[in-house]
């Protein structure tokens, strides 16, 4: 029995009968087709990176470089996918990366993307910015793994809140980002004016949140202008954005989409936190504390001199500094300095032999991030789940051409230097 062999022959015998599959299975197919379905802007901000774009090429650069070194006759029949990660046990080493606002790629968002992890049994790490309150999300996913992405927000009472929330929906750890204290210079998104948040989206866990709501009285200061004739599209849009998840029926007079907005934009993120910070988290929670970003081998020691149970190497997929090293050339040093301590790895992540190389440098899991935003935008859940297959299909064949049974298996002796 093998996953890859499943998949890979069910397309081919589908084809038999002129089928296709659900999205194209190259990555460059999917991308193209992905675009031609996305609006500008959605297409703007899920594929952009920072500035010139660099950081986005040389976390494909990086994975490129490393070339894989097969070994033979080793009875790899039998394949075993699955990874313990905090204490619990994995069908394979892939889950699904936090992403935002996934309302722009289609208005099932988190539901489709939920619905696909629980087909698949793959976690979902539940993203800070999502469009769908994180109870609902949870709901949809059964008892599909979940972890909590967190962006540490100005206002401590909405951590809080959030972290709370986290652990009522079962989630297994909490995951904070610490690489987008402030956002990236995303020319992409600038030239074409667009921040989602300002226009309501993909803030539903702050407007769901009643920490978060008993900030809005006495907001937005001022009185709320009626839109002129010009902004009427865009009040109208955030309008028809907000009523997807505002609890109360809102009208357009109502000051509170406003309130929410401009208070969101308030205390998204602060700038100041410390090392020493994540003491407070700590005592906030008793599940387990992942931070996200680490890029620099002296901050995975700081992480584990401060207690985090897990460190992801990530640079945001290339979103927030441009001209920074493509995440797998800094695997390497962050899993030396890590010790014991799990590292899971993201940014760049497009088929199984990249996940292969990043387990053989040393990541215990892979967050995926950007290809299944594409199959949400292509075809909702569907979409979802025939990207996550078709990598995982692709792992599993990956895994027993290099000649290796399990994950364990996988080490720095495939890698050709
Ligand atoms: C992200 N990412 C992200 N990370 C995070 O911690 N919280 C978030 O809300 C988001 N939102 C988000 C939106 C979009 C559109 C993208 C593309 C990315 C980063 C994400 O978790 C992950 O680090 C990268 O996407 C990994 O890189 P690839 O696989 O997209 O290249």
């Amino acid at each position: 029995m093998s996953i890859g062999r499943d998949i890979q022959g069910g397309i081919y015998r589908a084809g038999l009968f002129g089928d296709r599959p659900v999205v194209p299975t190259s990555y460059d197919g999917l991308e193209a087709a992905a675009r031609k379905a996305m609006s500008p802007q959605a297409w703007a901000y899920v594929h952009g990176g920072a500035g010139l774009q660099s950081t986005v090429r040389a976390n494909r650069e990086a994975l490129d470089r490393v070339r894989l070194v097969p070994r033979h006759l080793r009875d790899v029949e039998d394949r075993d996918l699955s990874v313990e990660v905090l204490g619990r046990r994995w069908p394979s080493p892939l889950a699904f990366a936090p992403i935002g606002v996934l309302e722009m790629a289609h208005p099932d968002a988190e539901y489709a993307v939920a619905r696909a992890a629980r087909r698949l049994g793959m976690p979902m790490v539940i993203s800070t910015q999502g469009s769908v309150p994180m109870e609902e999300t949870a709901r949809a996913l059964g008892d599909t793994p979940r972890l909590h992405q967190l962006y540490w927000s100005r206002d401590e009472t909405v951590v809080r809140s959030f972290v709370e929330r986290a652990e009522a929906i079962g989630c297994d750890a909490v995951m904070v980002t610490l690489d987008t204290h402030l956002l990236g210079w995303r020319t992409r998104d600038l030239d074409l004016g667009y921040l989602p948040f300002a226009r309501a989206e993909g803030i539903a866990q702050y407007t769901s949140d009643a920490a978060f709501r008993a900030l809005l009285p006495g907001r937005p200061r001022g009185e709320t202008p009626r839109p002129s004739p010009r902004q009427l599209p865009a009040a109208l849009r955030a309008l028809a954005s907000i009523r997807r998840h505002w609890p109360e029926r809102v009208g357009l007079s109502d000051p509170r989409p406003r309130a929410a907005v401009e208070t969101f934009l308030d205390v998204f993120s602060r700038s100041d936190l410390t090392w020493s910070d994540l003491a407070r988290l700590r005592e906030m929670t008793r599940l387990p504390i992942l931070v996200k970003g680490v890029q620099h081998a002296d901050d995975a020691r700081l992480a584990v001199e401060h207690g985090v149970d897990g460190i992801v190497v990530s640079n945001h997929g290339g979103r927030q500094v441009d001209g920074a090293i493509g995440s797998l050339d800094a695997l390497p040093g962050v899993v030396a300095a890590a010790g014991g301590t799990p590292v899971l790895f993201d940014s760049g992540i497009r088929g199984g032999a990249d996940v292969v190389k990043a387990l053989a440098l040393g990541a215990r899991a892979v967050l995926v991030g950007r290809p299944w935003v594409y199959g949400l935008a292509l075809a909702g859940e569907d979409g979802v789940h025939a990207v996550m297959s078709h990598l995982l299909a692709d792992l599993d064949l990956t895994l027993g051409l290099v000649g290796a049974r399990r994950l364990a298996d996988l080490g720095p002796d495939l890698i050709a230097r």
